[in-house]
């Protein structure tokens, strides 16, 4: 598979190119994921990140089952890392990252989502955890982070039976935020990825954090984190002309960081 990187003026976007295979990732391409983002996350012009895949019908269909189905002991657990590795690259990228979600995402490609920070799907979207349905327990995150996103009843529903969620159930329990026709769903995360864009890139990147400390359950260090995050950002030149663009009825003029 080849991992696409497009840069669109601030926004870049990260396409999982393998369409014959549905997107699923071997040991190579999920390297290469994870060494893309770090490269975005390198370059301070790049402001939101746009992750899709390549195609009408899969964001990734997981984990390469051709490949990973020889791995001994030893081999499944560097594979598993390598995915950790993966997923947190987009997890813990300094800029936002919006999972465009176009058709299957299951397994590894679930939990490349719910890596994101937010996520837009196709109405042909359908996400399930099928892994042990393969007789394995998911191994990419999806035990933690889709218990945190739709709690542990359903998460526990879910990762138990395998079962797939069609997109307007997905956007029910909070597993998505919007839904779109499939040849809307790129405009749409476009639209978003630049009101985004537009906003003092050092303050979204410090809110991105705190969302994450909320979501990783750390409250008090989260509140602790946050109250001095904000005072930080008053030693900023972004929090002056953010708010002075304000009085004076303009648009604020963000410098990218350095
Ligand atoms: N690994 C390797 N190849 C895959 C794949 C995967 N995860 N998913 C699809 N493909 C391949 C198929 O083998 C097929 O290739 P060939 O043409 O060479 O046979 C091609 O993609 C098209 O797929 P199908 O013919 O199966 O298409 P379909 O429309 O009949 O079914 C599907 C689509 C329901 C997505 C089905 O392909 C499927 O169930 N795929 C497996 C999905 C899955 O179980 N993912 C989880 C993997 S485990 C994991 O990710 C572990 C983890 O926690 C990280």
């Amino acid at each position: 598979m080849a991992i696409d990187l497009e840069r669109r003026g601030s926004i870049a976007v990260v396409t999982m190119n393998r369409p014959e295979a549905l997107n699923a990732f071997n040991n190579e391409q999920l390297r290469v994921l994870a060494e893309t983002f770090d490269e975005i996350g390198n370059d301070g012009s790049i402001r939101c990140v746009i992750l899709t895949g390549a195609g009408e019908r899969a964001f990734a269909a997981g984990a390469d089952i051709k490949e990973m189905k020889d791995l001994d002991g030893a081999g499944g657990l560097t594979f598993g890392r390598l995915g950790h590795r993966a997923t947190r690259s987009v997890e813990e990228l300094p800029q936002p990252v919006i999972a465009a979600v176009n058709g299957f995402a299951l397994g590894g490609g679930c939990e490349l989502a719910l890596a994101s920070d937010i996520r837009l799907a196709s109405e042909n979207a359908v996400f399930a955890q099928p892994e042990v349905t393969l007789g394995i327990p998911p191994g990419w995150g999806g035990t933690q982070r889709l218990t945190r996103l739709v709690g542990p009843g359903l998460a526990s529903e879910l990762i138990l039976s395998g079962r797939r969620v069609k997109a307007d159930e997905a956007l029910r329990i909070g597993l998505v935020n919007s839904v779109w026709p499939l040849d809307q769903l790129m405009g749409e995360a476009t639209k978003l990825a630049e009101v985004i864009a537009a906003n003092s890139p050092l303050a979204v990147r410090s809110a991105k954090q705190l969302v994450r400390l909320a979501f990783n359950g750390q409250t008090i260090d989260g509140l602790d984190s946050e109250a001095r995050a904000f005072g930080e950002a008053f030693t900023m030149a972004d929090q002056k002309e953010g708010m002075t663009a304000f009085v004076e009825k303009r648009a604020a003029v963000f410098a990218d960081p350095a």
